[in-house]
């Protein structure tokens, strides 16, 4: 097992990785107070809680299971799990664990930063998105009618528990979708990375358990790497936003049905490297060798062809509006090195976007 640690301005973190980690040592050397909750949905509950639940004998544990689907991050399903905690006497010594993919992550963190003012949390991330990406760094979220993630905090938690045996019962289409953001670390933040997954793509496809171990260990760290530096995304933290302004425009052009969000952004980021190679001068080596891995590792690389370039163009202006009027492109110089564009014109974006598609 490897421990990586993430240091905040208040806060260090342990992050643990390793296969078959999660244990009743652990838990007893992690929770300190009597009251256990745990919050998961119906299908990992379906799985894994009772196997959780063997794990914490000399706890008071109490469980919720929520329904599955991103359209149950919402309002009525926090109020139902503060309600919960409310009847259950539950007090400001309860940890909480959230036990789930990204969507478990993100609403259990926003009941723990909530609750009581905040109490103990712990993420036990169960997809390959969930370990790689959500639940390091603090970002909890709930969505509105209006939007994605428009209610939320950042709010560490007291530790992650990444155990990549989870990831066996993961469907494969969210195995993939998750390799999406394992990629944008090596694109954003690690050439040799990079030229690694593309070289492994066979042994990572049929998931090999050392080599899963290292996608999420190295994955892991460079998400630290980049949140101990912009805790509160003012700056470097936007770079792992690469990929994302077409990505969420896709998303929303498919009203986030029929497209995982792994999918939409591997699309996201082909179409920011092409952005790159006109506006920074990526080469056309390091812009083959993203498009190589993507395709590799199954991933989507072109724009559904339902959607159309009007409807994306909204959807991009929308996310400018959120960023004070102006669209803030993560682009690439090289490989590992990225700026931000903030001058790129919706009639040149929607000119290549027509390039993109072919
Ligand atoms: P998800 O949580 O919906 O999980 C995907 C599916 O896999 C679900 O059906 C779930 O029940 C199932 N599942 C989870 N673990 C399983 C397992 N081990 N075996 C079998 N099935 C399993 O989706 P996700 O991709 O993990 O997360 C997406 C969410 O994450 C979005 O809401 C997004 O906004 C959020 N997100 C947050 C951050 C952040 O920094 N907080 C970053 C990226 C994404
Ligand atoms: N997933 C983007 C972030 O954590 O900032």
């Amino acid at each position: 097992m490897k421990k990586i640690t993430l240091k905040t301005k208040n806060n260090n973190i342990p992050i643990f990785v390793g296969n078959k980690i999660v244990s009743k040592k652990m838990f007893s050397t992690l929770i300190k107070g009597k009251d256990v909750l745990i919050v998961t949905n119906k299908t990992v509950g379906k799985l894994y809680l009772n196997k959780i639940k063997k794990l914490l004998p000399s706890f008071t544990v109490k469980s919720i299971q929520i329904s599955d689907g991103e359209k149950y991050k919402n309002i009525s399903v926090f109020s139902k799990i503060q309600d919960f905690m409310i009847k259950n006497n539950f007090d400001r010594d309860v940890t909480v664990i959230a036990l789930g993919g990204g969507v478990i992550g993100d609403l259990v963190g926003f009941v723990a930063s909530t609750f009581m003012r905040g109490v103990k949390l712990i993420h036990i991330p169960t997809t390959l998105l969930a370990q790689v990406d959500s639940s390091i760094g603090g970002k909890t979220a709930i969505n509105h009618p209006n939007g994605k993630n428009l209610i939320g905090s950042f709010y560490q938690p007291n530790c992650v528990i990444i155990d990549t045996e989870f990831l066996k019962t993961l469907p494969e289409k969210e195995f993939t979708s998750g390799l999406a953001e394992v990629i944008k670390y090596g694109v954003i933040k690690n050439h040799k990375f990079l030229r690694w997954l593309n070289n492994h793509a066979n042994e990572i496809i049929n998931k090999k358990k050392s080599i899963l171990l290292k996608i999420v260990e190295i994955s892991a760290k460079e998400k630290v790497n980049v949140v101990t530096k912009d805790e509160h995304e003012s700056d470097v933290r936007a770079f792992l936003n690469f990929g994302h302004t077409l990505g969420h425009a896709i998303e929303a052009s498919m009203k986030y049905k029929n497209i995982l969000h792994g999918e939409a952004i591997s699309i996201g980021m082909l179409y920011a490297s092409m952005l790159s190679v006109e506006k920074n001068n990526l080469s056309i080596e390091d812009f083959n060798l993203i498009e190589s891995t993507l395709k590799k590792l199954k991933l989507p690389t072109k724009v559904p062809t339902k959607i159309t370039n009007k409807n994306l163009i909204k959807h991009m202006s929308f996310d400018k509006k959120k960023k004070g009027g102006k669209n803030r492109f993560v682009l690439l110089e090289r490989i590992g090195f990225c700026v931000i564009n903030t001058t790129i014109k919706e009639k040149y974006l929607e000119e290549m976007l027509k390039v993109f598609r072919g």
